[in-house]
């Protein structure tokens, strides 16, 4: 692939046409924060936590999805791409179940972590949320989607990295959700134990459950006196 050159924070370095701009800004050692996009898996653009300004561009674009050009300039950390990433974690924490606290997934959430890179606290907005019932009743996975932020990790790894199709999206706007079998909680009939979708959720969507844990840790499940 041929080698073109591009400016990314004021500094000229090189890149392979058909590279995204988060790949040459990675490759040169710039990092932008993901939450949507997984090395493994095709880029989609849903979350826009990976927006950059390109001088001439009407619009911040989404680095993930964004391939580069010759003569591109690039500004990855700029007063207002910073202010707009502010803002997309804020509505995404304001629509999140706040219950970070007791979250397995509390200390390696993704969405907290960039969060906290950005200095993001509590949401200024008062948002409608959505609550779910836990659904706990297959033996491979937790889901909570009231912890869900719609990045479609899970569906794309289930079907790209693990070969089924359990999970589509469904409803529109704020009611829309990623679903199972026209809406049905999982169960060990849809979903067996591979727990791709497990490891590819940034959140505290998915999750193993706790006997699986705890059997791991070679702990008894019943404690008889
Ligand atoms: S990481 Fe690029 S849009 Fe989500």
């Amino acid at each position: 692939m041929a080698e073109i050159t591009v400016t990314i924070n004021g500094r000229q370095v090189s890149a392979k046409e058909g590279m995204t701009i988060l790949e040459a800004a990675l490759e040169n050692g710039i990092d932008i924060p993901t939450l949507c996009h997984h090395q493994d898996l095709t880029p989609l653009g849903a979350c826009r936590i990976c927006v950059v300004e390109v001088e001439g561009s009407r619009t911040l674009v989404g680095s993930c999805h964004t391939p580069i050009t010759e003569g591109m300039v690039i500004h990855t950390h700029s007063d207002k791409v910073l202010a707009t990433r502010r803002m997309i974690v804020e509505l995404l924490l304001a629509s999140h179940c706040g219950s970070c606290f007791m979250c397995d997934k509390a200390n390696i959430c993704e969405l907290r972590k960039i969060a906290a890179d950005l200095e993001v606290g509590l949401p200024r907005f008062q948002m409608r949320k959505n609550y779910y019932p836990l659904e706990d009743i297959s033996p491979y996975v937790v889901r909570d989607l009231t912890k869900c932020i719609m990045c479609r990790r899970c569906a794309r790894a289930c079907s790209e990295v693990a070969g089924h199709n359990v999970f589509a999206i469904a409803y529109r706007g704020f009611d829309s959700k990623v679903v199972v079998d026209f809406d049905q909680p999982i169960d060990k009939e849809v979903c067996r134990d591979c727990g791709v979708c497990i490891s590819f959720c940034p959140t505290g969507a998915l999750g193993k459950p706790r006997e699986a844990k705890e059997e791991k840790r070679g702990k008894p499940l019943i404690i008889t006196s």
